[in-house]
């Protein structure tokens, strides 16, 4: 994980959406095409498009007031046995129409994308019946439909027990078991040939080891990857679950005992650390994930961008805190928040790496070493993202879509960039 392939000097060189060739400028130069259009990164840092591979981006509305109940004393937990938490995004979610919720989600993913994200997970799980659920997964299509950044959904209908389910957990596991999984299966929301996946959030006051168990057992027969939140705060056992089961991925682990990570490790299952989620609730403890890499555990960083416990778009200040609270070093960082994130999602053969024939997701950052992107935080570092061949950010008013023959367009007043027309 401490090894990037660093090429200083290096060159980019991108046909369409993909990459075609990557190495040093005077190999790329000697290949282009004569009319290339050439961006100039000189003295900047070339790499690949983040990957974040945990979100909850889509919801409505906020929850400010519990941030402010939680600076006052309560804890995560009380607020969601009180009715809070979850079930107060549930309430808003349900209430909302599918433009607002796509709306809404639409402002996160455009901040996301400012801040280098080019592929992103997406989780239902605010709905908690079958037609909400439903509704937000209509909400990631139309968002991956109009949106350049690629969003994979997770299904995440054991998110939280519902209130009118409260004392009938054994019930809405088996709604989510024989009602919403079929009707998942049948309405065919794996699309494009990207995968779909199932997560539980296996926790004290949410989903019991046994019913995760039977939740991701099903969505594994119906040909659905598998996710869990495990030891967020409690460990049940659901990153020795995650390893059973293959699991794709097991996330937060913020409290998993050693001897499950070794099955992790053995397993193959990601790690996919969340150190924006400790942050955001202002508690001290962090997943340790120095021992995780020194076990061989595939570790990849996410935001967990969620209304609750962390609503952070950006991963490079994720990637800042795992340097100082998880002990991660920069390049350990560069490749959590890239080529494993990118297979956290099952999505490592399409993107997470500069390599001919992947997507051509490729970040301009405006720093002369690439760990300047961890040393500095609290602002933008990102100075040009480019989305399948094409660049996103920043957005140029001034740019016609068009240009005539011979033209050129800029992207920025400061950077010339030499177009055919
Ligand atoms: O990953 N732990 C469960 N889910 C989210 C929080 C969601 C929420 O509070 O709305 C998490 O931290
Ligand atoms: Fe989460």
């Amino acid at each position: 994980m401490n090894e990037l392939g660093l090429i200083e000097d290096g060159a980019v060189a991108m046909r369409g959406d993909r990459i075609a060739l990557v190495g040093s400028t005077r190999e790329v130069l000697a290949q282009a095409e004569e009319d290339a259009q050439l961006i100039d990164a000189s003295g900047k840092v070339v790499m690949p498009g983040f990957v974040d591979p945990h979100t909850h981006l889509v919801f409505v509305g906020d929850r400010a007031a519990e941030f402010e109940m939680r600076l006052q004393g309560a804890t995560y937990l009380e607020i969601m046995a009180a009715g809070g938490g979850i079930m107060n995004s549930v309430r808003a979610v349900r209430s909302a129409s599918l433009e607002d919720l796509v709306a809404q989600s639409q402002e996160r993913l455009d901040r996301m994308l400012t801040h280098g994200t080019t592929t992103a997970e997406a989780k239902t799980g605010y709905g908690l019946d079958t037609d909400n659920e439903l509704k937000m997964l209509e909400a990631i299509r139309l968002l991956n439909e109009r949106h350049p950044v690629d969003l994979i959904p997770t299904f995440l209908g054991a998110h939280a027990i519902p209130t009118e389910y409260q004392g009938r957990t054994e019930e809405y596991v088996n709604l989510v078991i024989d009602e919403m999984l079929p009707l998942l299966e049948r309405k065919g929301y794996a699309v494009d040939g990207k995968p779909l996946f199932c997560d539980v959030f296996c926790e004290e006051g949410a989903f019991s080891l046994e019913q995760s168990r039977r939740i991701l057992e099903r969505a594994k027969e119906m040909g659905m990857g598998s996710k869990i939140h495990a030891d967020e705060f409690t460990s049940l056992g659901g990153a020795a679950l995650a390893a059973e089961l293959e699991a794709t991925s097991a996330d937060h682990l913020a409290c998993t005992p050693e001897e499950e990570m070794k099955l992790l490790a053995e397993s193959g299952t990601i790690a996919v650390l969340l150190p924006g989620t400790p942050f955001g609730l202002g508690e001290a403890h962090y997943s340790s994930a120095r021992q995780m890499i020194e076990l061989a555990v595939p570790v990849a960083l996410a935001t967990d961008l969620n209304p609750g416990t962390c609503y952070c778009e950006a991963m490079p200040f994720i990637m800042a805190l795992a340097c100082r609270q998880m002990g991660m070093t920069p390049a350990e960082t560069i490749v959590a928040a890239t080529i494993n994130a990118a297979h956290a999602i099952a999505m490592g053969h399409e993107v997470g790496s500069l390599e001919a024939g992947k997507k051509a997701d490729v970040l301009v950052l405006d720093i002369p070493d690439y760990r300047h992107l961890v040393y500095r935080f609290g602002t933008n570092l990102v100075d040009k993202v480019i989305k399948a061949g094409r660049i996103r950010y920043p957005v140029d008013h001034d740019c016609h879509p068009e240009p005539s023959e011979g033209s050129r367009f800029h992207t920025r007043k400061r950077d010339s960039l030499r177009s055919s027309g």
